[in-house]
Parts: C-alpha cells; structure tokens; sequence
C-alpha cells in the first residue's frame, strides 16, 4: 500500500550512487544503511581528509562486525567495503543521484553545504536533508534547484530503528518525493510524509518526554529516580541513556528550536546545557549514571 501523501512511484528516479555530506556518526550509520541495502556506490565528504578517513574507518569497521557475527558473508562484506569510499573533495559527487547531508545542526552552515553541492552535482540529483529540527523549506530558498530538496529524517541508531520522516519542502515536486520515498522503501524503512513544522513529529514528542524529565531533575527528582520512574510504561531504553545515545547537543538543538517556534510549549532546561558542557556521555548504554556528569547538574528544591 502507498503511504499516505506518497506521489505515484512511477515518478521515481533511480538512485545508482549515493554522497554523504559529513562523516561523522550519523553519517557513518547512513552510509552503512545504503551500501548494505541498496548496494551503491556512497562517498564520504567532510572538511577534511582526516574526517573522512575517520567515517569511512567506522563503515568499514561496522561491516567487519556484521561479517564476524555471520551477518555477512566475506564476499558480500568485501563488495560492501568497496562501496564505501571517501574524499574531502566533492567531485566525487558529480554523478550522484542522491546526496544527503549530515552535517552539524546548523541553518547557515547547512545552506553552504547545499550551495556548495549544488555547483557539483546535476539538475536533477535529489538533495536530501537529515536534520532534526531546521526548516528544509528555508534550506533551499536561495537554491537553483529547490524542487528537488527534501527532508530525509533517520532515527538512532539507524540500521535498527524502522521509521524514516520524509519532509516536504514548499517546493519540492513529486519526481523528488516519490524517489525518497523509493529509496526509503529499498532501505526498508517505513516512510511517513511530514510537514515541514519545527521538528516535524516525532521529535516534538522526544523532547517533550525528554523536557518533562529534565524539568522533574531540576526540581530536585534524584538523577536515579527519574531515569526509573519510567519503568512501568515499558520503554526500550532509560529516559537518560536515551538523551546520550541521541545526543545532548543535538537534543539542545532541537529544543531551542521549538522553545524559539513555541515558546509557551517548550521550556530549555539548563541542566540540559550543562550535561553538553560537560562533554561526556551522562550514562552508559544501560542508563547507569556518570557521577562526575551528575555532580555538574543542579538540582532544584522540592520543597
Ligand atoms: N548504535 C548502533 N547500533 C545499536 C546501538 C547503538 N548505540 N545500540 C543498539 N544497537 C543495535 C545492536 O547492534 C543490535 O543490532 P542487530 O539487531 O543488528 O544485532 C540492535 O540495535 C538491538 O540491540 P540490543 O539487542 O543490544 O539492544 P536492545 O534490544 O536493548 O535495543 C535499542 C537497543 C534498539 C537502541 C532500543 O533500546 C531502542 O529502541 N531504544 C530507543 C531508541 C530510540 O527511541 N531512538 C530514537 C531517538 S530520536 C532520534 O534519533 C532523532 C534525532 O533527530 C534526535
């Protein structure tokens, strides 16, 4: 079945070679993503030669691990390797049918980007964006090109979560969407069209359950407390190790953004700010919390 708002597929182009912009995580899992389900080409780009050399290392290594487990066998884990290369030069990325950009959350830097690709790449190349928050619409409006940008939102960690938002900018035409949402059904995720609103849906809910916890924390709620008091409703994952596995500058991000859209709906905790200063992950993967992180955050007086 079509998903809803979906162009016909018959409007989809074809997607033989893939660029990245950004080499970081992010980045790296996307890369993995279209190389082992789609089996393109994908070339890495960042500021600079170390960067890329750095994401590409991740993909090869993440491959590695995949192959080890018996997920792959060496031949395939070999030709995956091969599809992943990088070069701090865009050039790469003049036969590309799709470029993505994970760089850092940033308006300006992102148009940059946008413009920079397009002087590269042609007409026709879909430009697609997986930013949490910004405006795609604003993204592309000094673009030749605009019709052919898009939102292309994965979650963490990306091999593992099923959803892929696909954003709408006011101009983006139906060959654009119905090729993103082509590709995101070869990646296998279940695409769902959003708005092009301040972090379209999914993430206005995270931060509102992330805000709420934040906001129990500095009233004084003990870190432990809050990051169990959730246990009942059955999560995958402890409130806080979730906020380090998304990251706390991007979960920042993401809320200034809306407090700055909404400023009735969405509050910024300051703690929220200390926990990036403090530059290292507040828990680890099980939610078991980093003392040294939580002697940094202040907590508020329940009286
Ligand atoms: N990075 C990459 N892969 C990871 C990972 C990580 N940090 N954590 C777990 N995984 C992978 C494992 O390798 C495993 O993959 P496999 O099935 O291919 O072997 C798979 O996830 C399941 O791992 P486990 O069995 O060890 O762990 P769990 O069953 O505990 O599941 C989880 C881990 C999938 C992360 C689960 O806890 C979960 O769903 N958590 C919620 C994640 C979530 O809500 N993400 C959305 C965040 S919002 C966002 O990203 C948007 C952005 O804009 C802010």
């Amino acid at each position: 079945k079509r998903p809803a708002g979906a162009p016909s597929p018959g409007l989809a182009r074809e997607v033989t070679k893939v660029g990245i912009v950004g080499a970081g995580l992010m980045a790296g899992q996307i890369a993995l993503l279209f190389a082992r389900r789609m089996e393109v080409p994908v070339v890495l780009t960042d500021l600079d030669q170390a960067r890329v050399d750095k994401g590409v290392a991740y993909v090869h290594q993440e491959i590695e691990k995949l192959a080890n487990k018996g997920r792959l066998n060496p031949g395939k884990a070999a030709k995956l390797r091969g599809l992943v290369t990088g070069d701090v030069d865009k050039a790469g990325f003049a036969d590309a049918d799709l470029v993505i950009e994970a760089v850092f959350e940033n308006l300006d830097v992102k148009k940059q980007v946008w413009a920079e690709v397009e002087k590269i790449v042609s007409p026709e190349c879909v430009l697609a964006t997986n930013t949490s928050s910004l405006s795609v619409t604003a993204m592309a409006e000094h673009l030749e090109h605009p019709e052919r940008v898009v939102g292309f939102h994965f979650f963490n960690p990306v091999s593992v979560m099923p959803l892929l938002e696909i954003v709408r900018a006011a101009k983006t035409d139906d060959a654009t969407l119905a090729t993103a949402f082509a590709v995101g059904k070869q990646l296998r995720k279940s695409c769902v069209l959003v708005k092009d609103a301040p972090s379209f849906v999914v993430n206005r809910l995270l931060t509102r359950f992330l805000g709420e916890i934040l906001g129990a924390i500095d009233a004084g709620t003990p870190l432990d407390v809050a990051n169990q008091a959730l246990d009942p409703l059955g999560l995958p994952m402890r409130p806080l190790a979730l906020l380090t596995m998304v990251g706390p500058a991007v979960a920042l991000h993401v809320g200034e953004t809306l407090h700055e859209a909404f400023p009735d709906r969405f509050g910024v905790s300051e703690n929220l700010g200390r926990i990036v200063e403090a530059g290292k992950p507040l828990t680890d993967r099980d939610g078991a919390i980093d003392p040294e992180v939580a002697a940094l955050l202040k907590i508020g007086d329940t009286a």
